[in-house]
């Protein structure tokens, strides 16, 4: 039985481009997941969108002299543009920003308020003198109350560790500008996360096929659960709905509290963009299917906490559950964290010119030997570095050494040789037990890939690449064809076997060589892709790109090869490029200007 699985990608801030360590985060790895799982026949729903909301767009607004609303059209044109390059195959890349985005997210707000688990409470908030606007937490500075640190922030003192609050800093002062905030009485919402404190144990507990370092965080935070503002004295946001609030605007929901709604209302998107409205229900509503979440570790706690407190909060009422009709909405399965990728042993940071943007790095490289290098060397469980001599040698001496060989070699013999598949003579032992062990790289690949261990799950299927160059070169069908044509047909068919299955095997990894290899073995049809971008007009006659594709046309499964003897070959290219050592000086002079 196919299960229902979702794939929920953290979605990426609309106020700059993606660089690398993003992608490394939440795309690469939720991508190859949601592959896989497709390529096994499961339902698969992989959504996301660029997140449009809250002070990172006023601030990247501000800074880039737009309106917010500028300011999110541009880059979530460029970052849907991105994600598309590198192949992640959303069923649904949106935004935030539309109508049906607000409306999920009110039904949510308003639900939860209805019952009783969103508090009105009045507190201080820190405005700017200069310009009247509400002060982000994270940009007033001053002295830390607890151990008298200088540069502590609004939010937390870098020091001693401790939470803080703007008001609580001594000498307080904008980081903008430097004047001291106006502190103001202001009524706020907050989510009553103590009321879910015992059931968020309770399941975070039960979890353990979680990664360690989530879980125990998890379970750590629990131990000092606070009620937590989810408005915001921002003109920017989606309305409060509450009819005092309605029309304001000068505070909103925050940008947290919208976003991680987006899973939901992504979904509910992509049932009504595709005519069938009730559809997102065989995931939410569905206590068999299970939710796969993706994303940096930064993220953690809005995923394995305020989120399932919304959603248990909500459980089946509301408007767009189904008025207590329906079962509730499903909680996380896994959440899926990954570490931080450094960049040649810094932190990424735009201003100081350590950084490289998808886009770049696509200009002038493919995508697949990206993927290849998050993948392999990437921070699945510990934080690691990109620096382009890496990137150089795990492109030349893994890549294009082991598996583009092996498909290059075997693909000119057969196609100078023979043109066609050809047919195997009787087998010399070892030619069987070399397609057995390829083949049942379709369970051992596809268990490491079923528990999100995709740095393993990539080394094995290279590891078995590795095992056919081993068996190609010991054989020498090149040779062998001098005197025994029948042999040499036996041995290159062999190898062609594997190719085929290794090809399905690295599919959700490398996608477009894959397809490439596909159809120089002289198949048609797209074993995984095509992604397209289209155009939806909402009832507000206001219209938004999302990235989809048409997922159920995929020719490929995930199940051992059945390459028809006779078939074709098209003429062989090669799948990779070897890149010129040279390449690691010219990206480091790059960095510097
Ligand atoms: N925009 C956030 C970031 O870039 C991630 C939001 S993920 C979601 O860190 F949960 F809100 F969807
Ligand atoms: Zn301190």
């Amino acid at each position: 039985m196919p299960e229902h699985i979702l794939v929920a990608v953290a979605w990426p801030y609309a106020n700059g481009p993606r660089h690398i360590g993003h992608v490394a985060g939440f795309g690469v790895p939720s991508d190859i997941f949601a592959r896989y799982q497709r390529l096994k026949g499961n339902y698969v729903l992989m959504i996301s969108g660029t997140d449009e909301h809250g002070t990172p767009i006023t601030i990247a607004a501000d800074k880039e002299g737009l309106s917010p609303k500028t300011l999110v059209d541009r880059y979530s044109e460029i970052i849907s543009e991105d994600l598309r390059n590198l192949g992640l195959s959303y069923d649904t890349f949106t935004r935030t920003t539309t109508q049906n985005h607000y409306r999920v997210t009110q039904d949510i707000f308003k639900t939860l308020y209805d019952k009783g688990y969103i508090l009105r409470k009045t507190a201080l908030g820190a405005f700017s003198a200069t310009t009247g606007r509400t002060l982000p937490d994270r940009y007033v500075e001053g002295t830390c109350p607890f151990c008298g640190y200088g540069e502590a922030r609004g939010d937390q003192c870098d020091n001693c560790g401790n939470q803080l609050d703007p008001v609580d800093l001594i000498n307080p002062r904008s980081k903008i500008d430097g004047t001291a905030p106006v502190f103001k009485e202001t009524e706020h919402f907050f989510l009553d996360l103590p009321a879910f404190a015992e059931q968020l144990a309770a399941w975070i507990e039960r979890q353990e096929h979680w990664r360690p370092n989530v879980r125990n965080f998890s379970l750590n935070f629990l131990k000092e659960l606070k009620q937590r503002a989810i408005t915001r004295d921002l003109e920017w946001g989606v309305p409060i709905p509450l009819p005092e609030y309605e029309q304001r605007d000068d505070k909103k929901i925050y940008v947290w509290f919208d976003a991680v709604i987006g899973y939901l209302s992504a979904s509910v998107e992509w049932a009504n963009n595709r005519g069938t409205p009730d559809a997102w229900r065989d995931w939410w509503q569905n206590p068999a299917a299970r939710h796969f979440y993706f994303m940096g570790k930064d993220n953690i706690v809005f995923h394995t906490i305020i989120w399932p407190a919304q959603l248990l909060g909500y459980g089946n009422g509301g408007a767009i559950g189904g008025n207590g009709d329906k079962p509730a909405l499903e909680l996380p399965y896994n959440v899926v964290s990954s570490e931080f990728l450094t960049m040649e042993g810094k932190k990424f940071s735009s201003s100081r010119g350590i950084v490289i943007y998808v886009n770049d790095f696509l200009s002038r490289y493919d995508p697949d030997p990206l993927r290849y290098f998050l993948t392999i060397a990437g921070p699945e469980n510990q934080d690691t570095d990109f620096t382009w001599v890496e990137f150089v040698r795990r492109n030349n001496d893994e890549l294009v050494a082991t598996w583009g060989n092996l498909v290059n070699r075997t693909l000119t013999n057969v196609y100078r040789n023979f043109g066609t598949v050809p047919q195997p003579g009787p087998y010399a032992p070892g030619d069987e037990a070399l397609i057995a062990a390829v083949e049942a790289g379709f369970d051992t690949v596809g268990e490491l890939l079923d528990g999100a261990r995709f740095k393993a799950a990539l080394t094995e299927a290279m590891r078995l690449a590795a095992q056919v160059n081993g068996y190609l070169s010991e054989q020498e069908p090149w040779k062998v064809i001098k005197q025994d044509r029948e042999r040499a047909a036996t041995i290159l068919y062999v190898a062609l076997r594997c190719v085929d299955n290794l090809k399905m095997l690295i599919a959700p990894f490398l996608p477009f060589t894959s397809q490439k290899l596909h159809e120089l073995l002289g198949y048609t049809g797209y074993i995984a892709g095509p992604l397209e971008f289209r155009e939806y007009t909402e009832d507000n006659n206001s219209s938004h790109r999302i990235l989809t594709g048409d997922y159920a046309s995929w020719v490929g499964s995930w199940s051992s090869s059945a390459l028809p003897i006779g078939q074709q070959l098209r003429e062989p290219k090669p799948l990779f490029k070897k890149l010129d050592e040279k390449v690691v000086a010219e990206e480091l002079a790059r960095m510097e200007q």
